[in-house]
């Protein structure tokens, strides 16, 4: 994001103001460069090192003309829905890059995986390994398979977004695992592909990545001292992004030095280099998109003061959820407005329906503030409560911004009621 020589905000050369003007508000926008780049930055960190697929993990942001600009730059996908395999194929992106995660894939869900030539699918207990098998057998389409294995490490994250620990439902446990394995190797459809892991989101410590390797790699010995040859590693997402003053480690700075350590190990064994994947999500979109909002009202209630915008919890979600912090700015400067610190809120009917709390602000009603590092876990995770359509959705590139998703109607909204 700059500010042009009138001090209006622009992103990759458009000016927000006038995107706010054109396409109305709340308006996502994104900058496909700011993505484009993000995603080069984990391709180029493993060039040269090892067998690599980065798949973006497609719940952070799942606009289609988004997975189309992922795909076409190389990468694979990690998806946990049959809603987000759509997606991909919409894309035109290449399901034979895909891994398909989750703990609760339905027998329809796995059924359309394999005919669609999903690549792999990450297993989350054994019940649901005798499915996939099961649904393999069924259709004589061979599955690939990789356990997702819960290493029990601290992500040193958010409660909500740790998923490594023993007690988050993710995965299956280290003790647990061979046997899910066994049962996979001498399963006449499913085929044991590789073993998956990942620790939780929003990581600002790269520690955690090497503990969780460690406890990997020790479990691969194990299964191969059982005669089962792992050769694929699943390192999972989960590298932060700066909401506020946040120092996450750089893919650059991870990635090689976990690709070193795979390889130290592979060469102590006496075994081939494995084949590697990551599953980043926020750290390609994240910083890549903001939410446009327009300020409806200005409000005090005895001393505090509130600034009502059209944007709500149900546009971005994660300051109710989580209590998130994300950076709230005017596009354009407003020297006839008194500066007072505003809690910036929503039009829904919650006290949890805040998008910032106390920030010093010099706005008006009409105004248009960008709201922060909204490009991931922020479209994704809207819903239509107190019955509002979804935003719209723009990309911008080289100044041009495009419509990707139309804002929803009111027609939308009753359409599946009145479709009984
Ligand atoms: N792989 C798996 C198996 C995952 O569960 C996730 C995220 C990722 C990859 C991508 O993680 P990332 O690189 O984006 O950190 N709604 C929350 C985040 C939930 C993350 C869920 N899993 C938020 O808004 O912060």
């Amino acid at each position: 994001m700059q500010t042009d020589s009138s001090g209006q905000l622009t992103f990759e050369g458009a000016a927000l103001n006038s995107l706010a003007a054109q396409f109305g508000t709340p308006l996502y926008v994104y900058s496909a460069q700011a993505i484009r780049s993000a995603y080069q930055s984990y391709a180029k960190a493993c060039e040269g090192l090892a067998d690599v697929t980065i798949c973006y993990a497609i719940k952070a942001n799942s606009n289609i003309h988004i997975l189309k600009l992922l795909a076409d730059e190389g990468a694979g996908f990690d998806l946990v829905s049959a809603g987000e395999l759509a997606r991909v194929l919409a894309a035109g992106g290449n399901p034979a890059k895909a891994v398909f995660a989750g703990v609760g894939k339905s027998v329809d869900e796995i059924e359309y995986a394999l005919k669609a030539g999903v690549g792999c699918f990450n297993v989350e207990s054994a019940a649901e390994m005798v499915r996939i098998g099961e649904v393999a057998q069924r259709l004589q389409i061979k599955a690939n398979v990789s356990v997702r294995v819960n290493p029990d490490v601290d992500a040193k994250t958010h409660p909500y977004i740790s998923t490594g620990l023993k007690e988050n439902k993710f995965g299956v446990s280290m003790a647990a695992a061979p046997v899910v394995y066994a049962h996979a190797h001498q399963h006449p459809w499913l085929s044991v592909h590789g073993i998956d892991c990942h620790i939780g989101s929003q990581l600002t410590d790269a520690s955690p990545y090497f503990d969780a390797l460690d406890r990997v790699l020790a479990l691969l010995d194990q299964l191969a001292a059982q005669g089962i040859v792992v050769n694929h590693l699943d390192l999972g997402g989960g590298i932060g992004i700066r909401y506020r003053d946040e120092t996450p480690p750089k893919p650059a700075d991870v990635l090689p030095k976990l690709i070193a350590r795979v390889k130290t190990w592979a060469t102590a064994q006496g075994r081939s280099m494995p084949s590697l994947s990551f599953e980043p999500g926020r750290s390609i979109v994240g910083n890549a998109g903001v939410l446009l909002t327009e300020v409806e009202f200005l409000k005090e209630n005895e001393g505090k003061h509130f600034a009502i915008v059209d944007a709500a919890m149900n546009d971005l979600m994660r300051p109710a959820m989580y209590e998130a912090f994300h950076g709230v700015v005017a596009v354009k400067p407003n020297p006839t407005a008194q500066a007072n610190t505003y809690d910036v809120v929503g039009p829904v009917c919650e006290s949890g329906d805040w998008l910032a709390r106390n920030r010093e602000l010099a706005i008006e009603q009409g105004d248009v503030l960008a709201i922060l590092s909204a490009g991931a876990y922020g479209q994704t995770m809207a819903s239509n409560y107190n019955s509002r359509g979804r935003a719209a959705e723009v990309l911008v590139e080289n100044g041009q911004a495009r419509l990707i998703r139309r804002r929803e109607t009111i027609e939308d909204l009753l359409r599946p009621e009145q479709d009984v």
